[in-house]
């Protein structure tokens, strides 16, 4: 087993070890980018919204025109025997369905005789450690080159792993992308923004991941009687927030306090981020880790 991914890993109905598990150079996520992902985080081996990320995968497969391989009950027996099988407690599942490996390279789809891949496996949950939460990350921002249909989570992310790079060149987490002058998203994260006490986020259009963590950051806020407005950002608006945060599955909720070499706010993680974080660990707390 190797220290990121646990043993027995699942591909294509069987559970082997991920030594063992081989598929052909000719498939089509390897050759296209043709298709599709989920990272869903698990605390105390319990999997977090399991529902809504299941949801978000059936809605890509089917937006990708891939039927889905696997019923949700077959879905919940993997990422159940994953989890079970895996050495840690907390740990991040990793989904993927591909259009499969047809006999020769051809753009249209492969004969519907040809099945999908499907590989999932178990990894351990790596959250930010509480030192580099105290003074937050920097971030870049940059032109979102993406196509068209950022809410599909299809692994064809190369406009994101070169936009990331860029990012992490300049010494920063996250590269923020900015489409026609408005905020899109991160490069692997959601983006909010603090200003005047209100709580602001993107609306969930087709150039933006619909986040699972975004929606329980929505839901936290208004539990909480937060301010919240959910509207077009405009660039400037970025430059001149209070705070900016990013979120996702696997960074929770963490601080940009650096935007393009300036400081964001007073350049320290600000109060109403503290707050939504410790909301967020109190939710994961009595959802995921009562008894
Ligand atoms: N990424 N936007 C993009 C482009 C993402 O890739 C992600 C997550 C998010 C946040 O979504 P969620 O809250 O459902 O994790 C937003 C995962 C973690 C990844 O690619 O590893």
């Amino acid at each position: 087993m190797s220290s990121y991914v646990a043993d027995p890993v699942y591909l294509n109905g069987r559970y082997l070890p991920l030594a063992e598990a081989g598929i052909s150079p000719l498939d089509r996520g390897f050759l296209f980018g043709d298709g599709v992902y989920e990272v869903i985080p698990v605390y105390s081996r319990q999997a977090f919204r399991l529902d809504e990320h299941l949801q978000r995968l059936a809605a890509t497969l089917a937006n990708v025109r891939l039927t889905d391989p696997l019923s949700p009950a077959a879905w919940r027996e993997v990422v159940a025997r994953l989890i079970a099988a895996a050495p840690w407690e907390d740990q991040s599942i990793y989904l993927q369905v591909t259009r499969g490996a047809d006999a020769k390279r051809d753009h249209p789809f492969p004969p519907s005789t040809v099945p999908p891949t499907v590989f999932a496996y178990a990894a351990p949950l790596v959250t930010t450690p509480a030192e580099i939460r105290a003074v937050g990350v920097a971030a870049i921002t940059l032109p979102d080159l993406r196509w068209a249909r950022c809410d599909l989570k299809v692994v064809s992310l190369l406009a994101n792993v070169l936009a990331r790079q860029q990012a992490a060149d300049a010494g920063c987490g996250e590269a923020l992308l900015i489409r026609d002058g408005r905020l899109a998203e991160g490069t692997a994260s959601n983006i909010f923004l603090v200003k005047d006490g209100v709580l602001l986020a993107p609306p969930k259009t087709r150039l933006m991941l619909p986040g699972i963590t975004y929606d329980v950051l929505l839901e936290l806020a208004a539990a909480h009687g937060q301010p919240v407005v959910v509207r077009d950002i405009a660039e400037a608006e970025l430059r001149a927030a209070d705070e900016i945060w990013m979120t996702s599955s696997t960074r929770e909720v963490l601080a940009i306090t650096q935007l393009d070499g300036q400081p964001v706010g007073n350049g320290r993680p600000g109060p109403l981020g503290e707050q939504m974080w410790q909301w967020y660990q109190d939710f994961k707390n009595t959802v995921m880790r009562k008894g």
